[in-house]
């Protein structure tokens, strides 16, 4: 079947990922690149895949309804999977209208111009997919109930399927309440909310996945993993915000891609699901393993620079712990993560290391400012 499919977004960390899957993938479908390239936004991410015939590039804001309107009429955009946003918590918490903009406007633009089009062909919703992808942060927080952790496999109900330590007993299900506490859990919520009522008002076939923190190639270094990896190569501080004792939820980028293609054609309308890896670490604890790894990648003494962990002030609202319970997408479309987080890690920092032009091509610009105005205060 042929497909054309927009994916927005597509020049971003996690973007860039679907975006090469579904290209080398589905040589029948056209994709269709939408992006506006913020900050964020990098085409240097796609260079492998910019001349394949079935990929597209269009410079667009998601905001700008007429043209995106416009775009979907030219291609017969079929398929929507959306991940264009303001992804940084840190910037939300300085800047929250810019990502009431993009997040909330600009997703419901998004939707707003798919139902015009779609409703004007005589097939309607017939075959149509508008897939948005957002994040555990909508859940909230969950409590630590055990701050010395509860290896796995440990009993609970919701655990069952862990392969790795867990801080508490809670995890977040499809089913659990959003509570979401940063304006960037808070914009993405509202948009979730959006998609939402967009199907169940108008019967558009949408799906939402939730997952949790993403890392691996790609991904833009003010995120903590590439940051680090960076600061430690440079031997600069690396800023730990807190005790270093908040716990996230790891995944590898690529597993999280390959969830989004199995979710976009097999996952049921209206429905939700939450994606992870049963891979919970404290920011403490994951800095140690970066460390380590990228000093014996560097030939360097093992721990040489643990030194250069620096305790800062707190995030503010810093969510305590994030937990993501995938069973629901385990067992209903078979998808699991393909690698164990040591592996993972290990090829990661071997990236950004061996891809150090793609770094300094990012820090030397208008981030290294931004960045120098973030932390001067600390
Ligand atoms: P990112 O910041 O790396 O990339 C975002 C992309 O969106 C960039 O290419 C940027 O240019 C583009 N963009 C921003 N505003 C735009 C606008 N107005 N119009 C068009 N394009 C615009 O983000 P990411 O980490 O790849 O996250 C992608 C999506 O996945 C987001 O929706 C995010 O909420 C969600 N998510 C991220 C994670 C994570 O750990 N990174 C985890 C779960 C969910
Ligand atoms: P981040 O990568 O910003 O993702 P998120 O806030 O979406 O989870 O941060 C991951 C964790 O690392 C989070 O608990 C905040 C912490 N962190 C630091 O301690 N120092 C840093 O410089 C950054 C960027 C994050």
């Amino acid at each position: 079947m042929k497909r054309t499919i927009v994916i927005t977004g597509g020049a971003g960390f996690i973007g860039s990922h679907v975006v090469r899957l579904f290209v080398n993938q589905y040589p029948d479908y056209r994709i269709i690149n939408l992006d506006k390239l913020t900050y964020a936004g990098n085409l240097a991410n796609l260079s492998d895949i910019e001349h394949k015939p079935n990929y597209r590039f269009v410079r667009m804001d998601i905001c700008d309804f007429d043209a995106f309107l416009a775009l979907m009429q030219e291609e017969h955009v079929d398929g929507i999977i959306h991940l264009a946003a303001e992804s940084h918590v840190d910037r939300s918490i300085k800047d929250p209208f810019t990502f009431a903009r993009t997040n909330v406007m600009g997703t419901l633009s998004l939707l707003q111009a798919a139902k015009v089009y779609w409703e004007s062909l005589p097939e309607k919703y017939e075959g149509k997919r508008f897939y948005h992808i957002s994040t555990d942060e909508v859940y909230g927080a969950l409590e630590m109930t055990h701050p010395e952790g509860i290896p796995a496999p440990f009993t609970t109900q919701a655990s069952s399927g862990a392969k790795h330590e867990a801080y508490g007993e809670e995890f977040f299900l499809e089913t659990t309440k959003y509570n979401p506490h940063s304006p960037y859990s808070a914009s993405k919520a509202s948009s979730d909310h959006f998609v939402r009522a967009f199907h169940d008002t108008y019967g558009m076939p949408t799906i939402v996945t939730n997952c949790s923190n993403n890392y691996g190639p790609y991904q833009f270094p003010e995120k903590l993993i590439p940051l680090f990896i960076n600061n430690i190569r440079q031997r600069k501080p690396l800023p730990v915000y807190g005790k270093g004792e908040n716990v996230r939820d790891w995944l590898y980028v690529e597993d999280h891609a390959r969830a989004i293609d199995t979710i976009f054609h097999r996952g049921t309308v209206a429905e939700t699901y939450n994606i992870g890896g049963f891979n919970e670490w404290k920011n403490i604890d994951i800095i140690k393993v970066v460390i380590n790894t990228v000093d014996r990648l560097l030939g360097r003494k093992e721990g040489e620079d643990l030194d250069l962990i620096t305790f800062v002030t707190d995030r503010l609202g810093h969510d305590m712990r994030y937990a993501i319970d995938s069973r629901k997408l385990q067992r209903e479309l078979g998808w699991e993560p393909s690698l164990q987080f040591e592996e993972g890690i290990e090829k990661t920092v071997r990236w950004y290391l061996d891809h150090q032009d793609w770094m300094d091509n990012i820090t030397s610009g208008d981030y290294e400012r931004y960045y120098d105005d973030m932390y001067k205060n600390r």
